[in-house]
């Protein structure tokens, strides 16, 4: 099975006035082609960080990663084409209706009017988004904005999907629906990334996970191998390292009830076994103890050498694909804002009444040429056009 993504020494480091934030501290992971992945870990541990460092969205500052076949630095443009992203909060536009939402991003993704009007309409009925779909976004229940944040992130069947907390607010009903909407995309091949803190979901969904904290992988293995660590509140460790080291860091932490060791078995009572995996994988990390964490990795990295013709027809292609997105969005916002009666009548009458105002001072500033110094061209065209932009724009933005 080939590798979807490969990760080595995966390191970022945000600046902050109390210094340095370490938020992902060197990650080696592989994702193979057609599995659910997932990355379980509680508030703060690096989940969101490192999704973002392989979705192209934020630069790494160590390391190294092929995602999807493309080299996560030098291809990025590749990578971006290659992979969908769903980010914790969403993406969809409060304005519109969940159908524009999608059709303009298949647009994104160069797809044609009709070729965009079909895959909104597929994604629409695949999500089951029917009842919704022409109805603004702010009027969706949660679940149906993750599902159409799904479906936006699916536009242009990426065979690789980033899918960050994909079910964090979410009601037990609307939860159990996106797991079913997961595991069938993964039925269809589709490679899926996805975080969560639930240690339940991690178990309904993913293939194979790591547990993450403190920005380190500190298990990996499937749900199964993970969960024969973890047994309700008693949870059991198989050490094979130091065992008396192990049981003196643990036992002296305050959620740790009670703790023993027999049998190359650590067992410790913790209030709640799920939350309580990440610290305890953590503390007894630096003792080098092996207790059944699997470690999965094999560089094969690719150089890749561009011809400098390619690279000149990029650069085209790349500056006219900037403009037709640059129109796509100002199609639509430039629409929104003519569909808001209020905006329009601002949009106009402020910068009117703007110029009547300061008239005389622009008289003696603004010039048309071909024009007589002082006439009403001179005084209300250039201020009137230029405002109409600015006023247009900060009504709509
Ligand atoms: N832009 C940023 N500036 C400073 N610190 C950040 C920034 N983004 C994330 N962090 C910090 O990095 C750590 C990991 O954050 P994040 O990746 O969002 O965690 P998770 O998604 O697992 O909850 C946290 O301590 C967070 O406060
Ligand atoms: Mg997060």
């Amino acid at each position: 099975m080939t590798a979807m993504i490969e990760t080595r020494g995966l390191r970022r480091t945000f600046k902050s006035r109390k210094g340095e934030v370490e938020a992902v501290a060197g990650i080696d992971l592989s994702v193979d082609g057609g599995e659910i992945f997932g990355f379980l870990g509680p508030n703060g541990a690096g989940k969101t960080t490192t999704l973002r460092m392989l979705a192209t969205l934020l630069a790494p500052t160590a390391g190294d990663a092929v995602v999807a076949g493309a080299d996560l630095r030098r291809e990025s443009a590749k990578v971006r084409e290659r992979i969908g992203y769903v980010g914790q909060t969403g993406g969809a536009d409060p304005q519109v209706s969940g159908r524009s939402e999608l059709h303009l991003q298949c647009r994104l993704y160069g797809m044609n009017a009709r070729q965009s009007r079909e895959r909104a309409d597929e994604l629409i009925l695949m999500l089951e988004l029917e009842s919704c779909a022409d109805r603004r976004t702010d009027t969706y229940s949660g679940g149906q904005k993750r599902r159409l944040d799904i479906g936006i992130g699916l536009a242009h069947r990426p065979r690789l999907l980033f899918l960050d907390e994909p079910t964090t607010g979410l009601d037990p009903q609307a939860r159990a629906r996106m797991w079913t909407e997961v595991k069938r995309l993964g039925d269809d091949g589709t490679t899926i990334f996805l975080t969560t803190h639930y240690l339940e979901e991690a178990d309904a969904l993913c293939d194979r996970l790591a547990i993450i904290d403190h920005g380190r992988i500190v298990s990996a293995g499937t749900p199964d191998e993970l969960k024969r660590l973890v047994a309700g509140d008693l949870v059991t460790l198989s050490v094979e390292g130091d065992q008396a080291a192990a049981l003196d860091v643990l036992s002296g932490e305050a959620f740790v009830r009670e703790s023993s060791a027999e049998d190359g078995l650590v067992r410790l009572y913790v209030d709640r076994g799920e939350e309580a995996m990440p610290p305890i994988l953590r503390l007894l990390e630096p003792l080098g103890s092996s207790f059944g964490r699997s470690r999965s990795r094999s560089p094969a990295w690719t150089t890749c050498s561009c011809a400098r013709p390619a690279i000149r027809c990029a650069r085209r292609q790349r500056d006219m694909k900037l403009l037709r997105d640059i129109w796509l969005i100002f199609g639509r916002y430039f629409g929104i804002f003519l569909h808001n009666p209020a905006w329009v009548v601002i949009g106009v009458l402020q910068p009117a009444l703007y110029l009547l105002l300061f008239a005389p001072l622009l008289k003696s500033v603004a010039s048309v040429p071909g024009f007589p110094r002082g006439g009403p061209y001179n005084v209300f065209v250039p201020g009137l056009l230029v405002q109409l932009g600015m006023f247009g724009a900060s009504g709509v933005g």
